[in-house]
């Protein structure tokens, strides 16, 4: 998983967005359909799945623990489920890449098996606090071992049988209550996790479509220890956190008309839709269906005049991944947008709060990062050259920024675009950006 990050992304300034565009597979619901379908009896065929890095790490990861992944066809895989107790100890540490989901999703499955294991990381991962799930785990009776400062690698330590336990999530987190949730699974007694406010739930209904039974009441989930998964199919909608470039980059450039097609529109990941219908873009949707018990539909955006907003609080975590893109609608805006309550964004693949600030700054806006957010004056972006980091999402946020520029854009360490979203370049091209890449 050791990779070059030396990737160059070039914008030429101008242009708008047009036609049908097609996004990879949801990261977070193919991160999943691995993990259960593994642990299921049975053989469950996906589709849709993302053939991006992160979710290729969670892949792998379970091919090293002795579970049969056919791939037919891109998108497609066929996995020989090996049951609740069939992993087996990996033969070296298992690499995740730069995939924080993968970690601590895994955490929690592997907590509970009867071998040990290591888990580590990129340069990235192995900055990114793990304490969030290896605390409540060890309430569970999990023995794993971070860092003094809470990070990877984890030295996960098998054996121990698990107890439920009740807990209340002192931050939002998907990633959290998910991976208390897999370790439910084995535990003795009903697990139950409270949120602080609602996360995606995705983890929740694939549980439900492998005939696992959880139950929801309010702001708390829960599920008894013991039971079994059954195999299924699965179809992985479209990402919308990767669509959420094309959106910002439709809403902000006038003369755009794009539509995004069978996109995943799950209510705990909607944000960025009612964000930018707040700043008044034109946004609607059509063929809202189900699949798999995840509702999709498709959106149009036309482009327009943004107006600054402040945040609505409760939208932070339904948008979590996708304020990179939506600071640049803030910098296109007229007027100024806060963002308050996102200290989160401070522990993502980057410090987003940060590099995001210092990348509007450099091409000409007024961008204040604060301990949790940031403050935006909509104004005219210049060209310039700004670092990602070798962040997936600000990389692909500052090319949509290119749309509204005076100049060109360049952006630095572009090489893990291909995490979430491999395809990137030839679909932003096909859809109107003037964007190329070097190594
Ligand atoms: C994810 C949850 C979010 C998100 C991440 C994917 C998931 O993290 O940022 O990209 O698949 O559960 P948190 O739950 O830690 O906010």
């Amino acid at each position: 998983m050791k990779r070059e990050q030396k990737l160059t992304f070039t914008v030429a300034p101008g242009g708008e967005l047009q036609g049908y565009i097609r996004v990879p597979g949801d990261k977070s619901i193919s991160h999943r359909s691995i993990m259960l379908g593994a642990l299921a009896d049975g053989i469950t065929e996906v589709e849709g799945f993302l053939e991006g890095e992160d979710s290729q790490a969670t892949l792998q990861a379970f091919q090293a623990m002795g579970v049969r992944i056919d791939r037919p066809a891109p998108g497609k895989l066929t996995i020989h489920g090996v049951g609740m107790e069939g992993l087996s100890p990996p033969a070296q540490a298992i690499d995740l890449g730069n995939s924080g989901t993968s970690m601590r999703l895994l955490c929690g499955i592997l907590a509970a098996q009867n071998f040990d294991v290591i888990l580590q990381g990129d340069a990235s991962l192995m900055q990114r606090p793990m304490k969030r799930v290896t605390q409540p785990l060890a309430q569970m009776g999990a023995d794993i071992i971070t860092t003094e400062a809470g990070m990877p690698p984890l030295k996960i330590h098998g054996g121990h049988p698990l107890t439920a336990i009740q807990y209340e999530l002192p931050i939002a987190s998907a990633q959290v209550k998910s991976a208390l949730l897999l370790a439910g699974l084995y535990a003795v007694g009903e697990t139950c996790v409270t949120e602080p406010a609602p996360t995606r739930d995705h983890t929740e209904r694939m549980l439900t479509a492998f005939s696992y039974p959880t139950k929801r009441n309010g702001s708390q989930v829960c599920l008894e220890g013991g039971g079994r998964l059954t195999a299924t199919r699965i179809e992985v909608p479209a990402d919308i956190s990767s669509a959420a470039f094309f959106m910002v980059g439709a809403a902000l450039s006038t003369n755009s008309s794009i539509t995004l097609e069978k996109m995943g529109v799950n209510p705990t990941r909607i944000g960025i839709i009612n964000i930018l219908r707040l700043m008044g873009a034109d946004i609607h949707l059509s063929h809202e269906r189900f699949v798999g018990g995840e509702p999709i539909a498709d959106i149009r955006i036309c482009g327009g005049t943004l107006r600054g907003i402040e945040i609505p609080m409760d939208q932070v975590p339904l948008a979590i991944d996708e304020f990179p893109a939506i600071f640049i609608a803030a910098a296109c805006a007229n007027g100024t947008t806060v963002l308050t309550g996102a200290e989160e964004l401070r522990v993502k693949e980057s410090d987003r709060i940060q590099v995001m600030a210092d990348g509007l700054n450099e091409l000409g806006i007024h961008a204040q990062a604060t301990a949790d957010g940031m403050i935006i004056e909509g104004g005219m972006l210049k060209g310039g050259t700004v670092d990602s980091h070798g962040d997936h999402r600000i990389a692909m946020a500052f090319s949509i920024a290119a749309l509204r520029a005076s100049g060109q854009i360049q952006i630095l360490n572009c090489a893990n675009v291909a995490t979430s979203f491999p395809g990137f370049i030839d679909t932003a091209c096909q859809a109107g950006l003037k964007l190329s890449a070097e190594a």
